[in-house]
Formats: C-alpha cells, structure tokens, sequence
C-alpha cells in the first residue's frame, strides 16, 4: 500500500488487541473486469483517507479480473490490498483450470481465501488439500485467509468446537511457526453465509476465541495472538461495527455487502 507521494501507508495496529484489522471484500462469481474497474474506482472516491487509517481493505474479484484491479491500483495509488477467492497448490503442470499460488503473487496478489465453505460443499475440497493450498500461499509469500466453520446440522449437534478444531488444525499442522502468526482465519458459519442471518456477536467472538486457542494448543501463545480472526457471514453495514467492537475479532470477510461500492463504503466508515 502507497501513499498519494508513493511511501508507505500501513494502517495502524489496533492498541488492544496489537494487530491490524482488515476487512475482505469476497466478490465470488460476480462483476466482471470492466464491471470491477467500476466498483473500485466508486469505491475509492467514497472513502476518506481516514477510513484506511485503521484497516486494511482487500478486494477478492474473480482470477480473471485481478489483472486490470492490479493496473488500476497501482496506476492510481489506491490503498487496496489485492486479493484471490483460490489458488492451487501446484506451482504448474497438467492441472486444466487451475492456478498457482505463485501466479497470484506475481500479480501482486497480497491476500489468498483458501477453504471457503463453498470450495469445500460445491467442490468438495477437503481439509487435506486445504492444508496444501495454505502452504502453497505462505510458500509464495502471500497471506492465506483459512475460512472455517460448522453448518446448521452441526451447531444443531453441539458440534461447532470440534469442527472448528479439526478444520484449523488440520490446515496448520505443517505450516512452520516462523510464517504462521501470518495467517488470517475467517470463522464463517455456514447457516449465516447468504442467509441474511449473521451470528450474533457472542457466537463470532467464542468462535473467534476457539479458533485463537486451537492454534495456541498446536503452536504457542505467541503465534495464537500475531494471528487475526475475521468474522463472515451476512455483514452488512448495519452489523459490522459490533463485530469490530469485539476484542476477539480482528475484522469481516463480507461477500454480499461488498458487491455494491455504496454499501460496501458504509460498510467500512460504520
Ligand atoms: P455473505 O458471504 O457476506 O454474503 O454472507 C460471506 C462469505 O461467504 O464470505
């Protein structure tokens, strides 16, 4: 991120928590290029300097997309972080439809979703080719945005800790401590995504806190705290400053609410 003069320009670490807040825009299958070069330049205008102040703000467009966000931020020194829905793990083969990790980050690509529910229900990616897709994305240099969460059948069951103990541990497993306090987790519980029913902030913050301790029991202390924890599911602009009210949330991973530039700026200033 740059400055109107071309320095750096980081947003400032929360003084609670000592970690800086960021905010994902997951676009999924929507707006294509031109329609993003639209979304971004709206968005840009409607921000105050001030609201990059404390956050970062990284938009998640589709892969084909990212090579004109790119031009546009660069060109205009827009304060976005760029980001990806996905990635493979691969470097580079025979692996039709695919693309690398290393491919995003030569796109300048800073933040990788990886594990979104809907990668892991529609396209039946599990917690083992996850794991590879987070090494894959630290291996390029990138920051991964593990998303987890339960469903409804298993908040139903009582079984939320332990799905997310499994999803966050498995993914982390083999990621070397020195890179992990990197990592972004986003606890999106499947039943809030798209359904216009959030999780109150309560449920976020324990899930948030489950998340914090599943990682201090496999790594350290010190690891479990560098990470940040995002909350998703249904954001929109009347919620989202409760969920960053809460010291166990590190930000929001918004997907409806960041299609529209005027919703997704009140979004941000609330
Ligand atoms: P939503 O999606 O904000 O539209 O609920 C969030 C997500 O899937 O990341």
């Amino acid at each position: 991120m740059v400055s109107k003069k071309g320095e750096a320009l980081l947003p400032k670490v929360n003084a609670r928590t000592g970690r800086t807040r960021l905010i994902a825009a997951n676009w999924k299958m929507n707006l294509n290029h031109l329609e993003a070069i639209q979304v971004v330049q709206k968005l840009h205008f409607k921000l105050r300097a001030s609201d990059y102040e404390y956050c970062e703000i990284s938009i998640h467009p589709p892969f084909v997309d990212l090579r004109s966000l790119q031009l546009l931020i660069d060109s205009d020194r827009m304060n976005f972080s760029l980001g990806a829905q996905n990635c493979y793990f691969e470097a580079k083969g025979a692996f039709t439809g695919e693309v690398s990790a290393q491919m995003l980050a030569k796109l300048g690509v800073r933040n990788v979703i990886v594990g979104h529910s809907e990668r892991r229900s529609i396209f039946k990616e599990d917690d083992e080719l996850i794991a590879k897709k987070v090494k894959a994305v630290f291996d390029s240099q990138m920051i991964p945005i593990l998303c987890v969460g339960e469903t409804a059948d298993e908040r139903g069951n009582g079984q939320s800790a332990e799905v997310l103990s499994r999803q966050v541990s498995a993914a982390i497993r083999s990621v070397s401590p020195d890179v992990l306090g990197n990592l972004v987790v986003a606890y999106e519980p499947v039943w809030a995504i798209g359904s216009g029913t959030p999780a109150s902030v309560q449920d976020a913050s324990e899930g948030g806190d489950i998340i914090r301790g599943v990682i201090e029991s496999i790594k350290s202390k010190e690891v479990s705290q560098a990470v940040r924890i995002l909350y998703g599911g249904s954001v929109t602009s009347a919620n989202s400053r409760e969920f960053l009210e809460s010291s166990s949330l590190d930000g929001l991973l918004v997907g409806g609410a960041s299609l529209d530039p005027d919703d997704f700026a009140a979004l941000i200033e609330a």
